[in-house]
């Protein structure tokens, strides 16, 4: 069942609303570049926004500022994995996007790609390397070449293309940096896409091409090579196919407000999702802003849009994951 949001026209209906940021992730610093676009766009708009840096006393602050509403703008573990969520569930305060379930569940790369398998989604064959397994053999079902990343990171931290079997031991290693679990995956040869959704709304298709070996942190935050098409240049029926795919992924983790759907079609034109974010980046250059820009929404209109996701029902957060039945098969010429 679909949730409603609600539609708030007057900025005082939203009452004095922090925008968390920052935090202790490894995303901290992308976190804070997010925030500060938020929270100018919310002020802009008349809403009483005021930034919140997420300390370990954020809950402590939160409390003592009479705050009435959250917009969450936390990237990375801590503020984007249910821990947040839960809290101010705990203290009643309404906030924006997923909730615990979902954020979760998103930020569990591996839990992720297991929920989309036994719902028929397509994404790429993977294996799971704790400490002390044989490497090699635990890979075998993977295929070469493949990509090694952390379970719980995000802005492409700690991965690495593994072409050859010799090279496992160093990717694994620069994964164990950020995380104790790693996931080796079958490496996509294709085209990239993302898709944002905001309350029930699919955005269009942003297509990303670098001229990198993929979508690394340099790619993301520094290169000026790294293009971006939206229009995306696929036809309007496989648009809308991948489109239902991407929110049917959203769904089945749970996840609810807004959120980015990461995935890649292969060279036969068949899709292979990737990842959720459940906090997307949002500064002027975020893919998520783009979209909605290509969908007529300008930046301080999708901060509104998002923050207006904090009145969904509460118990929208536990709703099973969109009911979906197993999938078609979704084999588009991309
Ligand atoms: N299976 C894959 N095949 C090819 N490239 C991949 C694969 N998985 C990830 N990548 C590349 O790595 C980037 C980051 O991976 P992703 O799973 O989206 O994690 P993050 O949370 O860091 O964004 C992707 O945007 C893509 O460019
Ligand atoms: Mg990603």
């Amino acid at each position: 069942m679909p949730v409603t949001d609600a539609q708030i026209t007057d900025a005082r209906r939203f009452g004095k609303v922090a925008v968390l940021m920052g935090g202790q992730s490894a995303e901290r610093d992308v976190s804070l570049n997010s925030g500060g676009a938020v929270l100018r766009a919310l002020q802009a708009l008349g809403v009483d926004a005021h930034g919140v840096d997420a300390g370990h006393d954020v809950l402590r602050v939160l409390e003592a500022g009479g705050y009435e509403r959250v917009f969450i703008m936390l990237h990375g573990r801590g503020g984007e994995d249910g821990v947040i969520q839960g809290a101010l569930d705990t203290l009643g305060l309404p906030y924006t996007g997923s909730g615990v379930l979902g954020s979760a569940l998103s930020m569990d790369k591996l839990r992720t790609k297991r929920l989309w398998q036994a719902h028929g989604l397509p994404t790429p064959a993977f294996a799971e390397l704790s400490a002390g397994a044989d490497l090699a053999a635990r890979v075998h079902g993977v295929g070469l070449p493949m990509i090694l990343k952390p379970v719980h990171e995000g802005s492409s931290f700690g991965m690495t293309k593994v072409q050859d079997v010799s090279q496992l031991q160093a990717a694994w290693q620069a994964a164990c940096a950020f995380d104790d679990t790693v996931l080796a995956e079958h490496w996509i040869d294709g085209a990239e896409y993302t898709m944002g959704v905001v309350g029930r709304q699919a955005l269009p298709l942003i297509r990303i091409e670098t001229p990198r070996t993929f979508y690394d942190f340099k790619a993301k935050y520094d290169a000026d090579d790294t293009q971006y098409h939206c229009p995306c240049g696929l036809d309007a029926a496989t648009e809308q196919t991948l489109q239902a795919m991407a929110l049917q992924a959203f769904d089945v983790l749970g996840c609810t407000g807004w959120g980015r759907v990461d995935f890649m079609c292969d060279a036969d034109g068949r899709p292979w999702l990737l990842e959720v974010n459940t906090v997307p980046g949002m500064t002027d250059h975020s893919l998520l802003p783009k979209a909605a820009r290509q969908a007529g929404m300008d930046f301080n209109t999708l901060a509104w849009r998002i923050l207006e996701t904090s009145f969904a029902r509460r118990d929208a957060h536990h709703r099973p994951g969109g009911g979906a039945s197993p999938s078609p098969l979704y084999k588009v010429q991309c």
